[in-house]
């Protein structure tokens, strides 16, 4: 395959081979390779018809020594497998995922972008509801695909600041609802809101449905702020537990910083120094203005991104790219 890799966007590029793993019987198959992208879906199956849906995000990377790493990936099946029990269906076991996650890369390896394009080779893993069914209610069969795609990178350019406008008028997730799952129906349901947000060439954050008072999360992202010496990022039972939220609170308390994940209220973004979107896709988009058009408020954090969340996006990215150790075996360096 002919790839320009400085080209990428974050969009899709057809892989050769995705992976795919049928449940039958209360049984998963083993993961197979096909070039078949279609699926042969019954026009009643429960992904269609009632949203049985859970999806993923993971990364591999080509490392400066040439070694191609994958990052955190059981926290990707972890997570999955959690999401796959918010939504009534068979969770995919993390040996089962991870088999599928290798041999998708094993299949498509001229795919993983050369070391300094800044692209990386991202896998979207999908668990979709197959049994046809009119009457409300889960399906008994799923299916289990792997989708490889390079990726270009987030910041093509320099690491830049997005704005981003408080949103009251639609609610990602209810509080007890199925925002801690990584699941197609919350991000079908913020669309209203983040796709008038990006006409706005802005991003959306999402407050606390119950009451607007407390942030909840951005768009497709955890928010992280910075006040003090202190790393702040909500708590909720209505956001993704994000893996690189994750990664950066341990990475912010080796660095000294104070972790602190409880609610937070829009109005204290008034004394941060510091503000950012968190996750695989751009690792920390950092933020320069919250605008919060209802009650005519602007938070602002400077045009340029901050030097706590700047030194904390290189420490990730250092790990992710073997160009620093990784103390925590966050990586797996794969191997055929
Ligand atoms: C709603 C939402 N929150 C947070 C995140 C960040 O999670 P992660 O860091 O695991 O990619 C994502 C992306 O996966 C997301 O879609």
């Amino acid at each position: 395959m002919n790839i320009d890799w400085s080209s990428l966007g974050f969009h899709y590029t057809e892989p050769e081979y995705i992976v795919r793993a049928g449940y039958h019987n209360g049984k998963w198959e083993e993961p197979y390779a096909t070039t078949d992208k279609y699926l042969h879906l019954h026009v009643s199956a429960t992904c269609l018809q009632y949203g049985q849906e859970a999806f993923e995000g993971l990364k591999a990377f080509r490392g400066i020594d040439g070694k191609i790493r994958i990052f955190r990936w059981k926290e990707n099946a972890k997570r999955m497998a959690k999401s796959a029990e918010g939504l009534f269906m068979a969770p995919v076991p993390e040996e089962l995922f991870g088999r599928a996650i290798h041999l998708a890369l094993e299949k498509n390896l001229e795919l993983v972008p050369p070391y300094g394009t800044g692209a990386t080779l991202y896998f979207r893993p999908l668990l979709i509801g197959t049994t046809p069914r009119l009457g409300v209610g889960p399906g008994k069969d799923f299916e289990f695909i792997v989708i490889p795609s390079p990726i270009g990178p987030y910041y093509p350019g320099k690491f830049h600041c997005t704005t981003f406008i408080v949103n009251r008028y639609v609610d990602r997730a209810a509080p007890y609802g199925t925002g801690q799952f990584k699941v197609g129906g919350n991000y079908a349901s913020s669309f209203r809101a983040t796709e008038a947000a990006h006409m706005m060439g802005c991003d959306c954050l999402f407050l606390d449905a119950k009451q607007h008072k407390f942030i909840d999360e951005c768009s497709a992202a955890n928010f992280i702020g910075i006040k003090g010496n202190e790393y702040l990022t909500p708590k909720s039972s209505a956001i993704l537990p994000s893996i690189t939220n994750d990664s950066l609170m341990t990475l912010a308390k080796e660095m000294g910083l104070k972790v602190t994940r409880r609610r937070i209220r829009l109005e204290e973004l008034a004394d941060m120094s510091e503000a950012a979107a968190c996750g695989t896709a751009c690792v920390i988009s950092p933020i320069d203005k919250v605008e919060d058009t209802e009650k005519g408020v602007t938070y602002s954090f400077g045009d340029e991104p901050g030097p706590v969340l700047s030194k904390l996006y290189h420490a990730l990215k250092d790990i992710q790219y073997g160009r620093a150790e990784d103390k925590h075996g966050w990586t797996e360096v794969f191997e055929i």
